[in-house]
């Protein structure tokens, strides 16, 4: 028999204590950006430059940050587990820590894309972290921030509710739950799994029968769950 498989799907609250802001926590993101402006697709066509200019800022904040003990707990895991990590962060985090499956449903800081090609991605590099309405790919086409913005498709929806819908076991770690589709995953986890949720301040979890939740930040949420699931295995 292989490892179980456990789905793990996480939020701004995972990398909060790695010094990155959350949305809606108070003094979140949203609070200083109007979200349409920045981050929606009626935004991007109404002003590029700023939408640029607020991606430029926010990943020169995440080459200042590193992943923390609740990202690194998910790597270790992977000795008991089949994990799969299900992240709504455009940070690399996971992937800095060393986790080696990771599905970003927002898309990812650290890419750009095509305008008219939404295939053609590049990645950039420390050196070269800033763009504009203006920033042209190897190929010549106009590049924006790999980002889902609201009012654009989930692409990456479809492999998420399927890796959810064989989860042996499903996690959740901080995420206020606000942002469709991703929220909705829950709704897909086999009767009888059990869910977990770590948050300090979990959104409410009514109707969803077996959610433990564990009323906690990241770090110390996933020391207690790594505990849990290591006398179950
Ligand atoms: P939110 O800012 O909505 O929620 C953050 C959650 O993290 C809250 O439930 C907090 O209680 C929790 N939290 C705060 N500190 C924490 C800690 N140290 N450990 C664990 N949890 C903590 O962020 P998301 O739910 O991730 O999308 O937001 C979802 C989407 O909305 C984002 O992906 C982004 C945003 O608009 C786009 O920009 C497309």
């Amino acid at each position: 028999m292989g490892k179980p498989k456990l789905v793990v799907s996480t939020g701004a609250g995972i990398s909060a204590e790695s010094g990155i802001k959350t949305f809606r926590d108070a003094g979140g993101l949203w609070e200083n950006y109007p979200v349409m402006q920045v981050a929606s697709a009626d935004g991007f066509r109404r002003d590029p430059a700023l939408v640029h200019q607020f991606y430029n800022h926010r990943r020169h904040e995440l080459l200042k940050v590193k992943p923390n003990a609740a990202h690194l707990a998910l790597v270790e895991l992977e000795r008991d587990y089949d994990v799969y990590i299900i992240t709504q962060n455009v940070d690399d985090l996971h992937e800095r820590a060393g986790s080696a499956n990771v599905l970003h449903l927002h898309g990812e800081l650290m890419k750009i894309r095509s305008v008219s090609d939404p295939e053609y991605i590049e990645s950039l590099d420390a050196d070269h972290l800033d763009t504009t309405p203006q920033t042209r790919g190897r190929r010549g086409d106009l590049m924006r921030p790999h980002i889902v913005f609201f009012q654009e498709a989930v692409p990456n929806i479809e492999p998420a509710v399927e890796l959810v819908a064989q989860a042996d076991i499903f996690v959740v770690i901080g995420t206020s739950l606000n942002v469709y589709p991703a929220a909705g995953l829950l709704h897909y986890v086999r009767p009888g799994v059990p869910i977990y949720y770590i948050d300090p301040n979990p959104a409410s979890t009514v109707g969803i029968p077996d959610v433990h939740v564990i009323k906690e930040p990241a770090t110390r949420g996933m020391e207690q769950l790594a505990k849990i699931l290591t006398s179950r295995h």
